[in-house]
């Protein structure tokens, strides 16, 4: 069996919000309903988690205007996601909820309570996806002139889970005593200051709230660069990762294990969902039919300003992909932002022009076209190349139609196949993830 979770690219912002499907998305995206559907549609679907991705700028980088972004809804705007996690785990009963938490963002200490917070509210299913941020746009919202050199974020991102880990240490398990005859709430001492002093961060601990149901919430981490594979190989329960055949899953795996055993943990302590779009319908012949379509549409001025504009957004601030003759070649320089999904783009593109590469795949992950059986097919093949503790990451557009096609036409012919699980075992996020 593998784990199935949901990516929830755009977080709780703005989705497909014009054209077919897009329904009152426009808008309504604020309100809580379309996030509670899709929790609901992904229990139903047996879904170990929902991952809510999070971004706090109004990007500027495509054409050195806000004039893309705002026009085309490109990652902004965007609500919070914090919030809605509560509301999502009062309409479900069993899914993870994963929300993200950047380092440079948040102080460890209040992403350790909040986390601990959030684990109590949601009896024992929330997540964290630890991420170092992109852009510039985002270092300046809290307080830096530039954003880190790519491998000073890591280092603090480092840092910053040893303190936030710390924190979730700093009570014993039976440190709270409730004996109501003395009376005496908790044992002063087996509560613990960390008194944490590193290069970045100093916190003096112990954290001011009770450890939640997991105790650890999942903790999961989301670039596949050498040091994002180090700092998910110390502290993550969970990496996403970005490969586009099973021969690269099995790599990943490989590699993955084998950091794991260097950190002193075992493979499967550490589950690996790997990012993929699949186009699914009741036919073969409708799914490539629904691929034509999309061909066709990446063609549009719009489509190829919105394409580059995520390349530009993806190098870090670095690359204003507005700037090249749409017939020249593609510009061949990674950038310093999410170097794992910039390299994913750019690959094999030398040769190509501007355009070609615009108006190609996505290249997100692993392809899978065909009817709800073919897919599942491929899918439990890929898995049977990579091996154990893995499972996907569904990326797809947040209307009810692509929702359904997954939970309700895909799933339950993976369900079939006996790929997927068909109930959850245990009570707590981190026992289900952990239960193969
Ligand atoms: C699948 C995936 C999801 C990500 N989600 C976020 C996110 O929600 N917010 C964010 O700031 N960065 C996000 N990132 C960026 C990474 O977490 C990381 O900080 C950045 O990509 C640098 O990593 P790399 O150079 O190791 O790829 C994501 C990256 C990937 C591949």
């Amino acid at each position: 069996m593998f784990h199935l979770g949901w990516f929830l690219g755009d977080s709780t912002g703005i989705h497909k919000w014009n054209g077919t499907w897009a329904s009152s998305n426009g808008k309504d995206w604020t309100k809580p309903d379309i996030y509670i559907d899709l929790a609901t549609s992904l229990e139903r679907g047996g879904f170990d988690l929902m991952f809510i991705e999070d971004t706090a700028m109004i990007e500027d980088t495509y054409g050195g205007t806000m004039e893309a972004t705002l026009k085309y809804g490109m990652m902004a705007p965007k609500n919070d996601p914090m919030p809605y996690i509560p509301l999502l785990a009062q309409a479900t009963r069993h899914l993870g909820l994963v929300g993200t938490v950047s380092t440079i963002q948040y102080p460890p200490y209040l992403a350790a309570r909040q986390a601990v917070t959030l684990d109590h509210l949601t009896g024992g299913r929330s997540g964290i996806n630890v991420v170092t941020s992109v852009t510039h746009r985002v270092a300046q919202n809290f307080g830096y002139d530039q954003h880190l050199a790519h491998a000073e974020r890591y280092a603090m991102a480092d840092e910053w889970m040893q303190v936030v880990s710390a924190l979730w240490e700093s009570w014993d398990p039976d440190a709270v005593l409730l004996d109501y005859d003395e009376p005496r709430y908790a044992d002063y001492t087996k509560v613990h200051p960390i008194n944490f002093e590193g290069r970045y961060f100093k916190c003096r601990g112990p954290l001011n709230t009770i450890p939640g149901p997991q105790r650890r919430p999942v903790v999961a981490q989301a670039g596949n660069s050498t040091p994002g594979r180090e700092l998910a190989a110390a502290h993550a329960d969970v990496i996403l990762a970005l490969c586009k055949n099973p021969d690269e899953m099995k790599a990943l795996r490989q590699d993955m294990d084998e950091r794991l055993v260097k950190h002193g943990r075992k493979p499967q302590d550490l589950k690996i969902l790997f990012m993929t779009i699949p186009v699914v319908a009741e036919t073969d012949a409708d799914a490539r039919e629904l691929v034509s379509r999309e061909e066709a549409a990446r063609t549009s001025n719009d489509a190829i300003a919105s394409r580059l504009w995520y390349l530009s957004y993806t190098s870090g601030g670095t690359i204003d992909y507005s700037k090249y003759d749409l017939d020249g070649p593609v510009p061949q320089e990674i950038g310093v932002g999410e170097t794992t999904t910039s390299k994913a783009w750019l690959e094999n593109s030398a040769g190509m022009t501007l355009r070609e590469l615009a108006t190609g795949p996505f290249n997100y992950g692993m392809d899978f076209v065909g009817s709800f059986d073919t897919v599942a097919e491929q899918m439990g093949e890929a898995m049977e190349i990579a091996g154990p503790n893995s499972g996907f990451l569904v990326y797809k557009p947040v209307t009810r139609k692509d929702i359904i096609d997954i939970t309700d036409g895909l799933c339950p012919a993976l369900r079939k196949r006996g790929l997927i699980r068909s109930s959850y075992e245990h009570k707590t996020f981190r026992e289900n993830l952990m239960a193969f």
